[in-house]
């Protein structure tokens, strides 16, 4: 499927500075998420890219900087307008897992009961649709527990696509899986950016997710409290100015199998 382009970015970081307090995190990031981007925000433990994603999606205001979607300042805009803006976008935290008291339908169920005026058969049929699209088909009524975690995984991508979102924030996805399970959730990410057009900004430290469904990103340095580079994953490996993001990037190139299998070629 095509991927649509639009002339504006889907998202513009501008001299962005983020502080918890005084405390510095990251200053002067700039960079674009295209529409259609699958954009990785990359960089050792620490550095700050949680941080990065939680200011993103508007749970913290930054120090200073600015954050455009489609070309509108999230956080000059009105509670409104902001409020509009948050429900196109579709999230997985890097510690938020499902509700275990509840079954996979009553949390992919969540958000449509509290943004939508759908009914209760309406919200039926559109949970097993997006549990069938993470290949989650039959699984509407088990509870987390009783499911294995790269399918708890993929449960919460159905969660976070429950809205029809036009931006999939994602927080460590695979952390914890097993390389296959990884593999496949990386595949299944990509199959969801084709199947609903949606951008997905990214945060993970897999070299091998990071080759296999990158298109775009930024690797932000935890000593200098920067970006040292932005582009593709290829693009940074191969030409980029500073030796520790080659180095960082190259560990990739030598340790993972499956970057050949499914990304780049798939995409080529
Ligand atoms: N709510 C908070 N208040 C104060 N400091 C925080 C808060 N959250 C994170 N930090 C600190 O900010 C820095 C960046 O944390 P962050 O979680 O963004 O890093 P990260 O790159 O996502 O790391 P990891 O790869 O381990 O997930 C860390 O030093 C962390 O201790
Ligand atoms: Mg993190």
């Amino acid at each position: 499927m095509d991927i649509q382009r639009c002339s504006e970015s889907a998202i513009q970081v501008r001299n962005l500075t983020l502080k918890y307090g005084t405390r510095l995190i990251q200053q002067d990031l700039n960079f674009d998420v295209d529409a259609g981007d699958i954009f990785v925000i990359m960089g050792g433990s620490g550095c700050g890219k949680s941080t990065l994603l939680k200011h993103m999606i508007g749970l913290y205001k930054p120090a200073e900087g600015e954050i455009l979607y489609g070309g509108q300042n999230f956080f000059s805009s009105s509670e409104a307008e902001q409020q509009k803006m948050r429900r196109s976008w579709g999230v997985t935290y890097q510690s938020g897992a499902l509700f275990s008291a509840m079954t996979l339908a009553e949390n992919v169920a969540l958000p449509l009961q509290q943004f939508s005026n759908l009914s209760v058969a309406e919200i039926r049929d559109i949970v097993s649709y997006k549990l069938a699209l993470v290949g989650l088909a039959g699984y509407e009524d088990y509870y987390p527990a009783r499911i294995s975690g790269g399918m708890q995984k993929r449960a919460g991508l159905a969660r976070a696509i429950a809205m029809d979102p036009d931006i999939l924030f994602f927080d460590e996805p695979s952390a914890g899986l097993d390389p296959l399970s990884a593999q496949r959730l990386d595949e299944l990410i990509l199959q969801l950016r084709d199947s609903t057009g949606a951008t997905v900004v990214i945060v993970t430290h897999e070299l091998a997710s990071i080759f296999a469904i990158g298109s775009n990103g930024v690797f932000l340095d935890a000593e200098t409290r920067t970006q040292l580079d932005t582009g593709s994953p290829e693009q940074m490996l191969n030409h980029s100015r500073h030796a520790k993001v080659r180095s960082f990037l190259a560990r990739g190139e030598m340790s993972t199998t499956h970057n050949t299998l499914s990304g780049r070629e798939a995409r080529s």
